[in-house]
């Protein structure tokens, strides 16, 4: 027997209109496989007349978002608004009612975490956000569900697709940043404001769920160490290629069981990181856990259809869930850490002229930092050579105070990349 589940969409842009498309062309299949057959009653729209092109009836589009969060027959209520607000008001009101909530909304997620899930706890109602993170990628039912038994130690995802397209067409072109920005922009790949994702905040957000929920342990946006890729140029991803390595952006958690890194920023990889061959707008998270070691989920982190996948099978989820689960978060969170362990890529520019490697050394040496590899290039017009440094692990803090006392007349730092390397298994 089938039962029909009543829904309210918050949204009918991008992912409401693929979620719509998706529920009117899937939904008889889907509800013979899951006993659940999905009605939209409504969805709410700014503006009446514009509603993607949709083939939505006249009578389930409204501009009143008392129509969905206030009527007792709507039992799920999904949001697709994008922003911090009303988004998340409307989020709290929904759960305040006993209404479950789906979310593709990481940034208003990340920022109500707290008052959501409270809210959640208080009613009842369910809370479900596979969407947020990862697009298609069941990252966050993977954590919480068949790999719960595990003490997850490290985590490492491509979760912005804008960014790693902008990254794999420089790498793939030797293109510059704005250069393959512009390109992307025009493709619809890449927002006409593209601040959200090139400086790190979509993902920052993407790893304060994923941190949250994989350590067990409050993991607040405003604690993510969070650094985009508007800095980085071609130069730094061939002379990173000529040594080893790919570059990515990276969203970086890791849980030592005294304190949290939770970072976002470009990373070199090894080339032979399962990470280092995902291009292109695709998405992927590593994962290290105790029990299951290593593992790598890969897919669509965006698109209608893609993240309409994820959101449908939450809205099932939230059907078929006679209690909804709730994340375990600890009482007593861990400090999200200040600094951190990593390698580091160091370009500079230098006058060619004896002085210069005692320069840095000698200052890195001082900072307790040691060099595993260097790497020369000759001397430009102006007489300065371009030189690499890659160090051994060495602390944040120890790299920054190293940099800073370099003398910038002898060796001026152009850039400074973090390199990750694989997790020993
Ligand atoms: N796009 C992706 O690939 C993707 C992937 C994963 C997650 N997400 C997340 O999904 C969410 C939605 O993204 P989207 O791309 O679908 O956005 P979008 O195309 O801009 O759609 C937003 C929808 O919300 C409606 N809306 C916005 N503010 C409203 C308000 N104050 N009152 C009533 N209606 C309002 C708009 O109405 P009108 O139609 O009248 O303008 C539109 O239908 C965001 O949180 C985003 O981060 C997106």
């Amino acid at each position: 027997m089938e039962k029909e589940v009543v829904l309210g969409l918050l949204g009918l842009g991008n992912i409401g209109g693929g979620v719509w498309d998706l529920i009117r062309e899937f939904g008889a299949e889907t509800a013979k496989r899951t006993g659940v057959r999905l009605r939209v009653k409504k969805a709410l729209v700014l503006d009446k007349r514009i509603h993607g092109g949709k083939e939505v009836p006249d009578e389930v589009l409204t501009t009143d978002r008392s129509d969905i969060l206030e009527d007792p027959e709507i039992q799920i209520v999904c949001e697709f608004l994008g922003g911090e607000q009303p988004a998340a008001s409307m989020m709290l009101r929904a759960l305040e009612n006993g209404k479950s909530v789906v979310t593709a909304n990481k940034m208003a997620l990340s920022l109500h975490f707290d008052e959501l899930r409270a809210m959640a706890k208080k009613t009842g109602a369910g809370l479900y956000y596979e969407a947020s993170v990862g697009g298609a990628i069941p990252i966050i039912n993977a954590i919480q569900s068949p790999l719960i038994s595990n003490r997850i130690e490290q985590m490492m995802g491509i979760v912005n697709g804008t960014t790693n397209y902008i990254l794999t067409r420089m790498a793939a072109e030797g293109a510059a940043y704005e250069t393959v920005l512009k390109d992307a922009q025009r493709l619809g790949l890449a927002e006409p404001d593209p601040t959200a994702d090139v400086e790190g905040y979509d993902a920052a957000y993407k790893l304060s769920i994923l941190g949250s929920i994989g350590f067990h342990s409050r993991v607040k946006v405003e604690n993510v160490y969070r650094e985009g890729i508007t800095k980085v140029t071609p130069e730094d991803i061939a002379f990173g290629r000529e040594m080893g390595y790919v570059l990515k952006l990276l969203a970086i958690g890791k849980d030592n069981g005294e304190a949290i890194e939770a970072r976002v920023h470009p990373a070199f990889l090894p080339a032979d990181h399962p990470l280092a061959r995902v291009d292109g707008s695709l998405n992927a998270v590593f994962l290290f856990g105790h029990s299951f070691r290593d593992m790598m989920l890969e897919g669509r982190g965006a698109g209608d259809r893609p993240t309409a996948s994820a959101i449908v099978g939450d809205i099932i989820q939230a059907a078929q869930n006679a209690e909804h689960p709730m994340p375990y978060l600890r009482e007593d969170p861990l400090p999200v850490a200040d600094d951190w362990y990593s390698r580091y890529f160091l370009r500079m520019k230098a006058k060619d002229e004896p002085g210069v490697l005692a320069e840095v050394t000698g200052k890195m040496a001082k900072n307790g930092i040691s060099v595993s590899a260097m790497m020369q290039k000759d001397a430009d017009a102006e007489g300065k050579a371009t030189l690499i440094f890659i160090t051994h692990s060495a602390s944040e803090k120890a790299v920054r105070r190293a940099v800073k006392s370099l003398n910038p007349e002898i060796c001026r730092v152009e850039n400074v990349i973090r390199v990750e390397d694989a997790v020993e298994a």
